[in-house]
Parts: C-alpha cells; structure tokens; sequence
C-alpha cells in the first residue's frame, strides 16, 4: 500500500525491463524502488557471499577471500569489519544460519577451499561457531568442525525449526540437499530432485543456491533453472511433497552468469526478497507476485552483484550483500546494503 504512495519512476520501469532484459511489459508491475543506504564496501575485490543479522544488530558476513567469519556494525557511521572467528582450513565461506533454541548464540557456517565458483572436492565442511557480544562486538569460539566428504558445493545453509540438531544445506552443483548432524556429526544426502538442479543451464552451473525453512516447507531459489520453490519437508528434513515453483525470472532470457537469482530471506510479512544478478533485488509475496524492490541498472547506490539478502531481527528492513564487480579492471569489491521496506503495521 505504501509503495503505491511512492512516486513511480517511469525511467526506472524501463530500467528494469532493460535489467530483467526481456522482461514482458507489465508483468513486473510499476512500482518505484526503495531507496537503499551502502553500510560498507570493500575497498578490495572481496567476493561477499552471504550474511546474517546477529541480535545485537551487527551483522556477520561470510566471503570467497577467507576463513575468516567477520562482523560489521551497522549501527555506527563508516564500520569496518571485524574479526569473529577463523575457520580454519577453509578459504572461503558461504552459508550461514542459526541454530534454534540457542538463544542467538549458536551458528553454523559452511566453508572450504575455495576455487572460483566451487570448491575444492572434499573440502567443505560445516562449522559450528558460538558467537557473544565481547567489547562491544562478536566474538566467536568455533566449537565443531563437521567435514562433508563427496560434495564440491555447500551453498544456502537453513536449521531446522523443530529440530535443534539438524541442518540442510544446498549443493548447488549435485542438485541436492546435504543434511548435517551438528551434534552427531552424523552427514548424508537428505534429497535430490531434479528440481534442485540447474536444468542443463550452459552458462550457470548453480542449482539449487539459497534456502530458508518456514513451517513445514524448505524454500530455495534455483539460480540455473530460474526459479524460486518450496518443497514440504518433515522434521528431518525429509521431502514429503512435491516441488512447488512460485515464481520464475522475470523475463523471457535464460538464466546466465549475470542474470540469476540468488540467496534470499523473508520479511515479517512473510514475503521473500531474493537476488537478482547483477543489479536487482526482487520481492515475490507469499501469492507469488513479484516485483523489483530494490537496485535496479542505474540505481544509486548501484548494487552491484547482488548475493544474498537477511532480513533484520524485527523483519522491516532487509541487508543486501553483492559480490562487487569482478569484470571491471581493476576488480570492485562487495557491499553491504541497507533497505526499510516501510511495511505497514499490519501486514
Ligand atoms: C584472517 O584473520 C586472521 C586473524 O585475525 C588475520 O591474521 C588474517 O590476516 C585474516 N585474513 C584475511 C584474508 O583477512
Ligand atoms: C561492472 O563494470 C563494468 C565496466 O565498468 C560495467 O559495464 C558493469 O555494468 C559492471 N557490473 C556490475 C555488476 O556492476
Ligand atoms: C522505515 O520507514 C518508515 C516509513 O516508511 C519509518 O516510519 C521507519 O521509522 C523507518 N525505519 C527505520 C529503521 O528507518
């Protein structure tokens, strides 16, 4: 409602259409974007990869150029990231996710060596880290490595609500949800599906790539195939239905390298704000409507290589993370953005 309030950018839709390439007219819908704040970016070519936002706010971030699982406060004016843990053996981290019932204090986080757009066969592992609030910042105690053997990717990380031990994670190139036992140590393959896959995709390898659990669904969006899912699990992570498809790249081109979805969370109305390569950050409501929210080609500050979006502890505003610009010489690298959704009290 309040997004029709806003003044709508004629120049901005056709941005976007141009964004989304070929997007058919009007089925985007002609909103104007929200405007979006830069927390921090990297004044090197650090790939960022995923984020999470801590109870005290600041938000951990996880990066392609180490081990080391890092902080940033978005609460003071020009943060600067800061150390929270190394992990060691890894030299890049991707999913990340909090373990229920532990009071904000427990995180698994999912890592190895780094090549690319993949890992090292046999690298990854999931780490299991205690975060608190020590000076004024996270610090972190890691507290279990668990190794995954036969994978090449641990992609999108999500706990399972109603189980504290268990966490799923996506192997984007085995088109497969890999579930972890945090306290066993116990892994194996929860399920694949075609689905999960990238479909065939020649130009992107990535199935299966962010997931997040509410109810008794897994959501995931598939960065290959161009689409945006959920499948009903059971407490151990089970697949107990089919594949729902609840939407799909806007336009008519076929998912590439710069134009994918990415990893996503929800807001507290329930809608889901996923990444769009390589400007955009999409919302798709709980019917499947969806729109451009944020970014856009063109916008200011320009997202750039959008990865992964978390929503903030009360749920009304979203932090965005990108990659930066790995084709521009010399390479820039990845942000930390801040967008109010400004929904209504009552959603
Ligand atoms: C990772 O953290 C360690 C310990 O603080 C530090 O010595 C190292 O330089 C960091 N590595 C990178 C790439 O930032
Ligand atoms: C990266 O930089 C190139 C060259 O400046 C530009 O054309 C492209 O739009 C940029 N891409 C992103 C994702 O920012
Ligand atoms: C977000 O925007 C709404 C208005 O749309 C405003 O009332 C609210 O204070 C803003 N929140 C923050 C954290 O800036």
């Amino acid at each position: 409602m309040l997004l029709r309030l806003l003044v709508p950018s004629f120049a901005r839709v056709l941005l976007w259409a141009s964004a989304a390439q070929s997007a058919e007219c009007g089925s985007i819908g002609s909103r104007a974007t929200l405007p979006a704040t830069q927390i921090f970016k990297y004044p090197d070519d650090t790939f960022l990869e995923n984020l999470h936002v801590l109870p005290s706010g600041h938000v951990l971030l996880t990066t392609f150029k180490s081990g080391n699982l890092t902080s940033i406060n978005p609460g003071v004016t020009n943060p600067t990231p800061q150390h929270v843990v190394t992990l060691d053996g890894a030299t890049g981290l991707s999913g990340i996710t909090e373990i229920p019932s532990t009071a904000g204090t427990l995180y698994a986080v999912t890592g190895g060596i780094h090549t690319g757009f993949s890992f090292q066969y046999g690298s990854l592992s999931v780490y299991v880290v205690l975060i608190v609030q020590l000076n004024g910042k996270p610090c972190g105690l890691l507290v279990n490595k668990i190794p995954y053997p036969d994978t090449a990717m641990m992609n999108g990380l999500a706990a399972i609500p109603n189980n504290p031990t268990l966490v799923l994670s996506a192997d984007s190139l085995g088109g497969r949800v890999l579930r972890i036992n945090i306290l066993t140590r116990q892994v194996d393959v929860a399920f694949s599906d075609p689905a999960l896959g990238n479909g065939g995709n020649p130009t992107m390898p990535l199935g299966i790539n962010g997931l997040k659990i509410k109810g008794n669904y897994l959501y995931f969006t598939n960065s290959g195939r161009g689409t945006y899912a959920r499948v009903q699990i059971d407490n151990f992570g089970n697949k107990v239905g089919p594949v729902q498809v609840l939407a799909t790249l806007p336009g008519s081109a076929p998912a590439s390298m710069t134009y994918a979805y990415d990893d996503f969370d929800f807001d507290r109305c329930g809608n889901a704000h996923i990444s769009l390569h390589d400007y955009d950050v999409v919302r798709v409501t709980a019917s499947g409507a969806q729109s451009l929210i944020a970014g856009g080609l063109g916008a200011s500050p320009l997202f750039e290589s959008p990865t992964a979006v978390a929503a903030s502890r009360d749920g009304n505003s979203i932090f965005v993370a990108t990659g930066g610009n790995y084709t521009a010489t010399p390479p820039t690298g990845g942000q930390v953005l801040k967008v109010n959704l400004s929904l209504p009290s009552k959603c």
